[in-house]
């Protein structure tokens, strides 16, 4: 199973009202690559990515995540989809100011199904907190705050949390945003490394450093696919 696609979308079509937002997205991506989208403010980034994490049902066309076929899942089988499976990271990073880091990478533990990281409810999940802090480089800033921590720190303890059920698939909107250029540059490495240990990494992205790093570029424009590129140049375009 292990070549087997990670994502397969075929005709994806949505609109708001009668604009039209994804045009027939028809796309694959493999499973261990790191891919990046990128395109214009607008052209539907966020869009597509929730609708491979489903956190949207609201489109046309078929979504095959993980061998699941999302599009025809109900909400309460998307959210268990999601928390045994896939692992989220936003610009805004997200975390709680009142609870601790350590705190704040073990949340999901109290939420959904055990999942495979947490090996179900056997795990205790402030060990498995302090183990996933030192795999970001946190080690020994398990009890401070988040607001004692720098962007890049944040971001770190944010990926820390998606990790925390062990995901196949890692997708991130704009992670390196808000982050100065050499924090940025050590996220990706982060991301490099995951990708390496065998995690499908999907990163919206503005910033052409990212696009670098990641062995696929998917370009969108108005709701279009106007390249997909590999290094083995597969997964041709489709307008
Ligand atoms: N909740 C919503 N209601 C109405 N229109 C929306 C909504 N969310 C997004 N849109 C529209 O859908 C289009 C695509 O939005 P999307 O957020 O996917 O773009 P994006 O590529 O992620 O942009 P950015 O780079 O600015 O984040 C835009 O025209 C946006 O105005
Ligand atoms: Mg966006």
């Amino acid at each position: 199973m292990a070549t087997e696609a990670a994502i397969k979308l075929k005709a994806i079509e949505k609109s708001y009202g009668r604009q039209p937002v994804l045009r027939g997205i028809t796309l694959e991506i493999a499973r261990g690559e790191l891919c990046a989208v990128v395109g214009t403010s607008g052209s539907g980034k966020s869009t597509l990515l929730n609708i491979m994490g489903g956190l949207d049902s609201t489109y046309t066309g078929t979504c095959e995540v993980l061998g699941q076929r999302l599009d025809k899942l109900s909400d309460t089988q998307l959210s268990h989809f999601r928390n045994s499976h896939v692992g989220f990271v936003f610009q805004h990073f997200h975390l709680l100011d009142h609870l601790t880091v350590a705190e704040n990478v073990a949340l999901p533990a109290f939420f959904g199904r055990p999942g495979k990281g947490d090996a179900a409810g056997v795990v205790d999940p402030q060990l498995r907190a302090y183990e996933l802090l030192k795999r970001v480089g946190l080690a020994g800033r398990e009890q401070d705050y988040p607001n004692a921590l720098s962007g890049g720190q944040k971001q770190r303890v944010a990926i820390a949390r998606a990790l925390y059920r062990g995901p196949e698939l890692m997708l991130c909107d704009e992670p390196t945003g808000n982050l100065d250029s050499d924090t940025g540059r050590q996220i990706i490495a982060l991301f490099d490394e995951l990708c390496h240990e065998g995690l499908t990494l999907v990163i919206v992205t503005h910033e052409e450093r990212v696009s670098r790093a990641a062995r696929r570029v998917i370009r969108l424009e108005d709701g279009r696919l106007t390249a997909a590129t590999s290094e083995d140049g597969a997964g041709a375009a489709t307008a």
